[in-house]
């Protein structure tokens, strides 16, 4: 996929419009919004890599950053994966299809899938619901298969009712290409599955670090705990990719919002290896 990412003006946001809205989550906290450009010609315009953001804006609310989910060979619509966190995020929820916003990017880097990951084995690691831009990178990677090696995906959320792309699972799951890993926090009825947090299942998947690079997604106390099982398996840090989700405003390196240490997530990010993240002062 080639990397063409500069708009004319970064500030501009792509006139669009909500397409369809899917609820992830029991609690209705989770949505997925189709977004689909006003003007079909600004497809042209946009090429995003798995792991990329957006700024959405809400006309009278302001603009959020939102991971893209949606694969870079989704031609049909965006897909944003929204949290009901914030006053834009459930201005976002409270809008129907058919409503009009903004969306401005794709901002900030990817995951190395052109380089670094190419010909290795991969291990996604992600809790909650974090899996968006997971979601974008694993389709990617099963688009291109022989480019990599074996895919292991380990995934949580609190419930059963909390997991994401629930269809999609199944549907990878019957796939013998994919190691897949599906686990929540406690027994529920009716589920079973794994049963344990994320870092009890990457102890007991013990994965090989051997030509392997793991990308890892997901609140900060999972990523601390998911570190030592992987140290023990013998991971080195430049081996880990994280995706950071510090607080942003701008997008793209001019307010400082989201700076830590000498680096701006939103420019420089959110993808780092943990090594490089290593030598600056960073809470993750
Ligand atoms: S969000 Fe403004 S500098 Fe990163």
């Amino acid at each position: 996929m080639k990397k063409d990412n500069i708009l004319d003006n970064n500030y501009l946001p792509f006139a669009a419009r909500i397409e369809d809205i899917v609820i992830e989550s029991e609690d209705g906290s989770l949505k997925t919004f189709k977004i689909v450009f006003e003007d079909e010609a600004d497809w042209e315009k946009w090429r995003h890599e798995p792991g990329q953001f957006a700024m959405l804006s809400v006309a009278g609310k302001g603009e959020a950053p939102i991971g893209i989910a949606s694969s870079p060979y989704e031609r049909d619509g965006l897909l944003f994966t929204v949290n009901r966190a914030g006053v834009v995020t459930t201005a976002l929820h409270e809008m129907a299809v058919g409503a009009r916003l903004g969306v401005r990017g794709p901002l900030g880097n990817g995951f190395p899938v052109d380089g670094d990951l190419k010909g290795k084995n991969i291990v996604i690691i992600a809790g909650g619901f974090a899996f968006t831009t997971l979601r974008a990178t694993l389709l990617y990677l099963l688009e291109n298969r022989g480019d990599f090696g074996d895919i292991t995906v380990i995934y949580g959320a609190r419930t059963p009712g909390m997991l994401l792309y629930r269809n999609e699972f199944l549907d990878w799951e019957k796939r013998d290409d994919i190691n897949l890993y599906v686990t929540i926090d406690r027994e529920a009825e009716g589920w079973h599955g794994l049963v344990g947090f994320v870092p009890q299942i990457v102890s007991q998947v013990n994965p090989s670090p051997e030509g392997a690079r793991a990308l890892i997604c997901g609140p900060p106390i999972m990523i601390k705990f998911t570190m030592p099982p992987l140290e023990k398996a013998g991971w080195q840090d430049n081996q880990v990719y994280l995706s950071l989700e510090n607080r942003m405003k701008c997008g793209i390196g001019i307010c400082g919002h989201c700076s830590s240490g000498p680096i701006y997530v939103c420019k420089d990010g959110p993808v780092f290896t943990r090594a490089f993240l290593n030598t600056i002062p960073q809470e993750y």
